[in-house]
């Protein structure tokens, strides 16, 4: 990243923009701010830790009826030598799997030209119900204890409330990155962190269940077109850099059903090969 003088932006910019420009003038940026204590649903302003965990619970159930879910049990319930291996696992520490009051409490429905009038997107009660689910397969196959954890700083106290009630943790800051180890599974989902470069600096953990690594990853990255002609970056906040794809060498690769891509976005199943 550069940083420019702030006058040199009032030159006239390119109206298209090729990659050269891109990379080398210096480019705006906006900075946002959102409120923890203004989520976006007026439902999600007055709802209850008791209503936040009976929509979480059904979309629990919901959960368990998924291809994924199917899916994730035959990697987890492997031959009884893998046994052993998976009660490495004492940890599953989720990153940023969303606000679960307003995924929980907020109407169905299309989501509406106004963000905010009552769309209720199901993604963070499915993303948190895959961590409580996973966590009780693997404590019934091993008969050890699994800590679940998650970091997110969107959470409200009627989340925290409902996830306390299953029993996960939540911790503060960015303190789940501190827990993260060779007995940990890492759970991410297109979080706004970079949390696969992260981790990769960090440990090798037994496994991760995170945005799947494009083999294309390795390639330079390349800006693309949209419909009406404007450009895409091809950088994300939690880009795939070449530490994370060298990383993912050490690990077989699980894809997952794509029909509960609306739910789960394309992650892959990663389990370190000297444990699979
Ligand atoms: C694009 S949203 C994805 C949410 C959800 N996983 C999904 O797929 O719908 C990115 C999430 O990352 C969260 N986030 C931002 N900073 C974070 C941090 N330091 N640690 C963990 N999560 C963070 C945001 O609050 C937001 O919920």
């Amino acid at each position: 990243m550069r940083f420019t003088h702030i006058n040199s932006l009032a030159f006239e910019p390119d109206p298209r923009p090729n990659e050269h420009h891109l990379r080398t003038t210096p480019t705006p940026i906006n900075i946002c701010t959102a409120s923890r204590r203004n989520p976006y649903l007026q439902e999600a302003r007055n709802a209850t830790v008791a209503q936040v965990a009976a929509g979480w619970s059904s979309r629990i159930e919901e959960f368990l009826r998924t291809e994924t879910w199917r899916r994730i049990e035959a990697i987890f319930n492997g031959p009884p030598q893998v046994l052993q291996r998976l009660s490495r696992i004492d940890k599953i520490v989720g990153f940023g799997l969303g606000n679960l009051t307003t995924s929980a409490v907020g109407r169905e429905g299309e989501r509406p030209e106004e963000e905010g009038e009552g769309f209720r997107e199901r993604r963070s009660c499915m993303q948190h119900a895959l961590l409580v689910s996973l966590a009780d397969l693997l404590e019934a196959r091993t008969g050890s204890r699994v800590r679940r954890v998650v970091q997110e700083p969107a959470y409200l106290d009627t989340c925290k409330g409902a996830l306390s009630g299953r029993g996960v943790e939540v911790v503060e800051r960015d303190d789940g990155f501190l827990l993260v180890d060779e007995r940990t599974l890492v759970f991410a989902v297109s979080c706004n962190v970079p949390v696969r470069q992260i981790v990769a600096d960090l440990a090798r953990p037994v496994g991760m269940i995170w945005d799947r690594v494009e083999p294309e990853d390795k390639s330079p990255p390349e800006w693309e077109e949209n419909e009406d002609g404007g450009l895409v970056s091809p950088y994300t906040t939690d880009y795939a850099s070449s530490r994370v794809c060298e990383m993912v060498q050490e690990y077989t690769e699980h894809l997952l059903p794509e029909e509960d891509a609306d739910f789960l976005g394309h992650v892959g199943v990663y389990v370190r090969k000297e444990v699979s």
